[in-house]
């Protein structure tokens, strides 16, 4: 079973660094570095990574413009900080154009959600306080929530449930979904797809909203979450510098699956046959992975109840 995120109640302007001592250590952040927090969200990780920075550089990214025009607003005047609108998958583009590529020494990728956008019923994400279906990222791109559940037939509207939400009752939701858009009442708020899911499941489950699995599933599809990781990691290892640390905070195993495969591939010789002409880099291990998958600890968890399905990962670019 996936594990999934959940409202916490934290107040809409706060997000509270998750494991943030942690990535701070694994990214062992040098003073006159050059480091990028990709997933910028209200700063949490970004400022701690600044408190270690000197001469160093900072550029934070984000998709979201009310992320980046906090950071505009908390980061804008500091020489060392560059900020950015960029998803996950121009970032590789971006800092190449800039010329970085090869010398980024920490990069860092808190994925899913912030505090901010769950707790916000304007973003459609949380299922606690009525709000419209939107669950978009960046509002002003894509399409939303409530047009997926408007646009797609019964079959593939199961197919994003089970895929993405390991949702078992998939079938069943996606045909409640159709078949209240085709009484001409189609789901268009949070409520009103929480109470949806509700009636379908009919059963209370200890500690989590029936309609969970459903939000997560819509959510990674309205933002293409995984097809954005997906390019982020194909490219990733070739921005870091030798030495260079790569640290992801992933929040389902949907990602982390990825997470560690990547790492684990450019953690490898290739094991192509003898016969096969390949450049000899292609041979070398371009990754080191240091330690395992990690989780926070019971304590962190108590504190702050989003970092509870958190795994962090970290891995540093060979020579
Ligand atoms: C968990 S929050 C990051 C919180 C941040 N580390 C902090 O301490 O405040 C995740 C952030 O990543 C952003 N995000 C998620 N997927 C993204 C993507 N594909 N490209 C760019 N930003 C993304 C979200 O908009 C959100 O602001």
């Amino acid at each position: 079973m996936i594990a999934v995120e959940q409202d916490n109640g934290a107040s809409r302007e706060e997000h509270r660094p998750v494991m943030s001592a942690r990535v701070i250590e694994g990214l062992a952040v040098r003073p006159g570095g050059i480091y990028v927090d990709a997933t910028y969200g209200r700063g949490g990780h970004a400022r701690a990574i600044l408190s270690s920075l000197s001469s160093g550089r900072l550029i934070v990214a984000d998709r979201d413009p009310t992320a980046v025009a906090h950071a505009a607003g908390a980061l804008g005047s500091d020489p060392r900080c560059t900020v950015w609108r960029a998803r996950l998958s121009e970032l590789p583009s971006r800092l190449e154009d800039a010329g970085l590529a090869g010398r980024i020494d920490g990069l860092l990728a808190d994925l899913g959600v912030s505090s901010p956008q769950l707790d916000d019923p304007e973003r459609g994400f949380g299922f606690r306080r009525d709000g419209p279906l939107d669950m978009r990222m960046d509002q002003s791109a894509g399409e939303s929530a409530a047009d997926l559940l408007q646009r797609l037939p019964a079959r593939e509207l199961a197919g994003v449930l089970r895929r993405y939400g390991e949702e078992r009752s998939a079938r069943r939701i996606a045909e409640a979904v159709v078949a209240a858009r085709e009484a001409g009442e189609p789901v268009r708020t949070t409520g009103e797809l929480a109470a949806l899911v509700e009636g379908v499941l009919g059963r209370p489950e200890p500690g989590k909203h029936p309609a969970t699995r459903t939000f997560q599933a819509l959510r990674i599809a309205v933002n293409d979450e995984l097809g954005e990781l997906d390019a982020f990691l194909d490219r990733v290892v070739g921005l870091l510098a030798p030495g260079g640390r790569l640290a992801v905070i992933s929040f389902h195993s949907l990602e982390d699956r990825r997470v560690k495969r990547a790492i684990r591939n450019a953690s490898r010789v290739g094991d192509l046959p003898p016969s096969v002409p390949v450049a000899p880099d292609r041979l070398r291990p371009r990754l080191k992975q240091l330690g395992r998958g990690e989780r926070p600890t019971e304590r962190e968890v108590a504190e702050n109840p989003r970092a509870r399905s958190a795994v962090f990962r970290l891995a540093e670019r060979l020579p």
